[in-house]
């Protein structure tokens, strides 16, 4: 035993010392290159060639760099100088589930399978960067884009998105997390100015790209369209002061699509490559215009002219070195693969454990897979691509189970009919279509189908299209869209034997909750969606997501919106984030306003015993870690996983306090009458607040509850520490 445990302590010392030496080889390599580069060299590879890539130098081997969207799949070619499909027949790919459902799967393993999984078909495709993961914080349930982020709570999305990023450059393929910082609407997102206080910034909107950075080491990061007090956050002190200075960021800052708006400050304030929506850098489109970036030709001039100095060339092109000789320049990355049976499954699996299960009177759910019943499969959703639209993460996907499919595959011997009930209209980005089908007798059709059903399945939501979850612009309202809260009423006087399953990235109002038995929130799941959805229908799977955002019933009840126009959307010029640190559950925690559903909730198929809540020492300072342990049973008849989640809080505090914060948690499988014990350390420093008045983390000594819990809202026990 000792012996191998010396082994292993000098395979560890010999792997440090290999890092060591090929990381001095990579810098001196960079140095190099830089020597042989002219300007002009230089200049170029700072800078977009086409609408996905930027320019290498042949003569000195140093190739482009190619890049894709993501995050939930890598995005078919789109043309060289224009937004079209080039129509490729070999781009097809795998559809992951939205980011939302990865982060609802509470299941950081899983996370890394996903990155795994999604950076073998960037690879595969020869990208070298994938445009993502995204971590914006959920603050509105109008977002647009919230179903491509990881929710609203900073620890849940630090730790989700590490492994994401892990896996993804394991394939020698640069992870770009996504947008810096802020981006937290689509509404006005190309200038907006979102006034904060420094305390939310660093506890509630950074946290998640301070762990993909120093934690998942990312080599690269995504300004955003937005500003931050007046300024573009794209060429920000944000970047500098921030990311690359304070964090130690060595890894290469990509623009948004047309997120740059001046030379000096992009070239002063951390900005390394410009790409563009448009191609001539700015507002419209001239063919192969790309010299005109702010990043190009303006930037070369002043160079030339003395105004810049060329170790700010040198720092960025540096850094797109050292992401090239990581990426497409590191001559041992592995060759990738796509579409294969292991990424089908590892899409299936993230979707089926992020499933949440809402609600469940009667045990309408699971629905036995040997049922000879009449189900009425009733809703837009049940039968639409979701795939396609959404914006820039939109995918061309190999193959997708929709969930009729998925439904009709495993009931084989019930009599499944379908209806659709009402139409939303093509998937148009920018803008809206209306459908052209009948409301009224798409009404009528449904209720015809669902009187003659023993079991109605109403499968609706919102859906990729302008104004629903789609990149571009934010939801106008709060409501299910199309009429679907009146076509649920309709549909529960047919027929009570209803249940409803949600599609969507986003909360919506449920006037209908009490009325219906079942309630399954479901996630644009990708590739096999239906597959999923059909798992946790019929049992196959036990459902274990847990929310990753809060569900107000009204939206007035959500922190943002409680404070009016000034604070969301905005005057049209500033924003003004007033709810402050108590984003999401924090704010209905501390204000009592009860949720509809909260952050962290999900119901199982069993039932789960926790107890015995212990830890290691009552009192810790700083630089300790607070072991926690507890005990968890499954007490029901079938296997299932529940998530522990350990919140802390401090009930006197000289600064403003969240009642409680999620600090810790694990998902938990567990047989059907098994044990287990739980172990979660909560490092002592996790407990510091930002202290405005030091520009610094600050630990406040006295006393600190620790919350055991299985959502925000439901407290299993708790105990006190002090902080010394
Ligand atoms: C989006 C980015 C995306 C880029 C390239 C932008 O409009 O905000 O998330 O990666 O386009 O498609």
């Amino acid at each position: 035993m000792r012996k191998l445990l010396i082994y292993i302590v000098i395979g560890f010392g010999i792997m440090a010392t290999v890092n060591a030496q090929t990381e001095a080889n990579v810098e001196k390599k960079i140095d190099e290159l830089l020597k042989e580069m002219t300007l002009e060299e230089k200049v170029a590879m700072c800078h977009a060639q086409s609408k996905f890539s930027s320019p290498g130098v042949p003569r000195l081997g140093i190739p482009e760099i190619w890049m894709s969207d993501g995050p939930h799949g890598v995005r078919g070619e789109i043309n060289w100088d224009n937004w079209g499909y080039a129509g490729w027949t070999n781009d097809s790919i795998t559809a992951f589930p939205a980011l939302t459902c990865l982060a609802a799967s509470f299941n950081p393993e899983l996370s890394y399978e996903y990155g795994v999984a999604i950076g073998e078909e960037a690879r595969y495709r020869r990208k070298d960067i994938l445009l993502g993961p995204g971590v914006n914080i959920y603050r509105t349930p109008l977002n647009g884009r919230n179903f491509e982020y990881m929710g609203e709570d900073p620890h849940l999305a630090s730790i989700m998105v590490v492994p994401y990023i892990k896996g993804v450059q394991r394939n020698g393929v640069a992870a770009c997390v996504k947008h810096y910082v802020l981006n937290n609407q689509e509404h006005w997102r190309g200038h907006i100015s979102v006034n904060v206080s420094d305390r939310a910034l660093h506890e509630i909107y950074l946290p998640a790209f301070k762990t993909a950075v120093q934690d998942g080491h990312t080599w690269a990061i995504m300004g955003a369209y937005n500003q931050f007090r007046g300024q573009h956050t794209t060429h920000h002190k944000l970047l500098n002061k921030i990311l690359k200075e304070d964090w130690a960021f060595d890894g290469v800052v990509v623009s948004d699509w047309g997120s740059a708006h001046d030379t000096k400050e992009a070239a002063l304030y951390g900005l390394d490559i410009e790409m563009g929506s448009w191609t001539n850098g700015l507002t419209s489109s001239i063919d192969l215009a790309y010299d005109n970036y702010y990043l190009a030709t303006p930037f070369l001039e002043m160079l030339k002219a003395g105004e810049i100095s060329e170790e700010v060339l040198d720092d960025k092109v540096s850094r797109i070195l050292r992401l090239m000789l990581r990426t497409n320049m590191s001559g041992s990355r592995p060759t990738g693969r796509m579409n294969n049976v292991e990424h089908s499954q590892v899409a299936r699996k993230v979707a089926a454990d992020g499933i949440v299960l809402l609600k469940n009177a009667n045990d309408f759910f699971p629905i036995s897979p040997d049922t000879e019943l009449t189900i009425a499969v009733i809703g837009e959703n049940a039968n639409r691509s979701m795939t396609v639209g959404g914006g820039s993460s939109e995918l061309k996907a190999k193959y997708e189970v929709s969930p009729l499919e998925g439904i009709q595959n495993r009931y084989a011997k019930a009599n499944i009919i379908y209806s659709l009930g009402y139409a939303s209209g093509p998937s148009a980005y920018g803008r809206e279509i209306a459908s052209e089908l009948d409301a009224d007798s798409l009404v009528n059709a449904a209720l015809e189908v669902a009187s003659k059903a023993d079991i109605v399945l109403f499968i609706g939501g919102l859906n990729k299209n302008h104004y629903q979850d789609c990149e571009g612009a934010d939801r106008k309202h709060y409501k299910l869209p199309f009429g679907q809260n009146e076509l649920i009423d309709k549909l529960l006087k047919v027929n009570s034997q209803a249940g409803v399953v949600l599609v969507s990235g986003n909360a919506v109002e449920m006037p209908w909750i009490d009325k219906v038995d079942g309630l399954i929130q479901s996630w644009y799941n990708g590739s096999e969606a239906g597959n999923a959805l059909a798992d946790i229908l019929s049992g196959d799977v036990t459902p274990s997501g847990k929310l990753p955002y809060s569900y107000p019933v009204k939206l007035k009840d959500n922190g943002a919106h409680y404070f009016g126009e000034l604070s969301y959307p905005g005057d049209t010029i500033d924003q003004y984030y007033k709810e402050d640190i108590l984003v999401g559950y924090r704010w209905h925690d501390t204000k009592n306003i009860k949720p509809q559903f909260a952050f962290g909730f999900g119901l199982s198929y069993t039932d789960f015993a926790i107890s015995d809540f212990q830890l290691d020492k009552k009192t810790y300072t700083q630089g300790e870690v607070i072991k926690v342990t507890s005990g968890i049973e499954n007490t029901g008849d079938v296997n299932g996983a529940e998530v522990v989640q350990v919140y802390v809080g401090k009930p006197t505090s000289k600064v403003k306090r969240a009642l409680k914060e999620l600090k810790g948690f694990q998902k938990v499988y567990l047989n059907a009458g098994e044990s287990k014990t739980v172990e979660i350390e909560i490092p002592v420093e996790k407990l510091m607040f930002y202290d405005e008045s030091l520009a610094d983390w600050s630990l406040e000594k006295g006393t600190y509850m620790l919350y055991i819990c299985n959502s925000s809202d439901n407290i299993i026990s708790k105990q006190k520490i002090n902080i010394k």
